[in-house]
């Protein structure tokens, strides 16, 4: 099924542009980085965008130590954390630069000495997709790898099978972008299955850790992934390096990936697989 995606702007508070608010500061940044706009301080709290939020509440959030981001919507201030069958949680990772979602705690970007933002732009910046090509992202997620191949005047079409991450995406300043990019709410296992021989001239595949989505690692949706690419086609594939792990993960999936026809390089940088049709 498509996914319409729509960018709600809504404006953003957290730990440091709090601080900024309750210290005088009236242009600050609602969007994690990307502009700045005023707000109206007054004795009891600020004005933003129409909403009054009170000093007591500003306050909390500049204590927050658990990197939440909080919205300010029309009827109060709420975290960016819902349940659904899991814990999402839209996570602040620094003060201006895009934030990771974690799911049950576990982070969908690396963040480690690295933003998600550059994150992404590497994986697509070792896939090198070229202007006019036709790739496929799977795994949307916040979209920042769809996002930055679409920056490159690829053709992007990017699935993503939970519709809670698209929610949460819409919120999500860095994820905007989006709104350029055709999305499809489906399991990739299934979608791939009803693509086109050779239709795709390169793929980036962003799997979560192999213990929650074994399938997209498993030889039987390679093989779908190389009867869809055209020949030469390319493959970036995010695999990670899984702690438990006595053997190379790395290594074991480009060996999987060349049992069904592909030709494989790691970068090990990145933690991806670079194959070849
Ligand atoms: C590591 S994140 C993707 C990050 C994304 N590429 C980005 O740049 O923001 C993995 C995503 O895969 C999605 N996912 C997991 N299993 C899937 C499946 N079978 N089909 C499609 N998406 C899936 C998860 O819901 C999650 O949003």
């Amino acid at each position: 099924m498509r996914y319409f995606y729509r960018y709600l702007s809504v404006p953003i508070l957290h730990k440091y542009n709090a601080l900024e608010i309750l210290k005088g500061k009236s242009i600050v940044s609602l969007d994690l980085g990307l502009s700045e706009e005023e707000v109206k301080i007054a004795e009891e709290g600020v004005e933003i965008r129409g909403v009054f939020v009170e000093k007591q509440v500003l306050k909390k959030i500049a204590k927050d130590k658990q990197n939440h981001i909080f919205f300010v919507f029309e009827d109060g201030v709420k975290k960016a954390l819902f349940f659904h069958d899991a814990v999402y949680k839209l996570r602040l990772v620094a003060p201006n630069t895009a934030p990771t979602l974690e799911i049950n705690g576990i982070h969908m970007h690396r963040i480690k000495g690295i933003t998600p933002w550059e994150d992404a732009k590497q994986k697509v910046n070792a896939l090198n997709p070229q202007s006019g090509e036709k790739v496929l992202d799977i795994c949307t997620g916040l979209g920042y790898t769809a996002i930055h191949t679409h920056r490159r005047e690829a053709h992007v079409i990017s699935i993503e099978k939970d519709k809670n991450i698209l929610e949460m995406a819409e919120l999500n300043p860095w994820s905007k972008e989006l709104e350029n990019i055709e999305i499809y709410l489906s399991n990739a296992f299934e979608f791939v299955k009803k693509l086109e021989n050779e239709s795709f001239d390169a793929i980036i595949h962003d799997p979560p850790r192999e213990a929650l989505a074994r399938e997209l690692y498993s030889r039987s949706f390679y093989r779908e992934l190389y009867r869809i690419l055209k020949k030469g086609g390319r493959l970036l594939h995010y695999a990670g390096e899984p702690k438990r792990r006595v053997t190379d993960f790395l290594f074991c999936t480009a060996r999987r990936l060349e049992e069904c026809g592909f030709k494989t390089r790691i970068i090990r940088d990145i933690k991806c697989v670079l194959a070849k049709k």
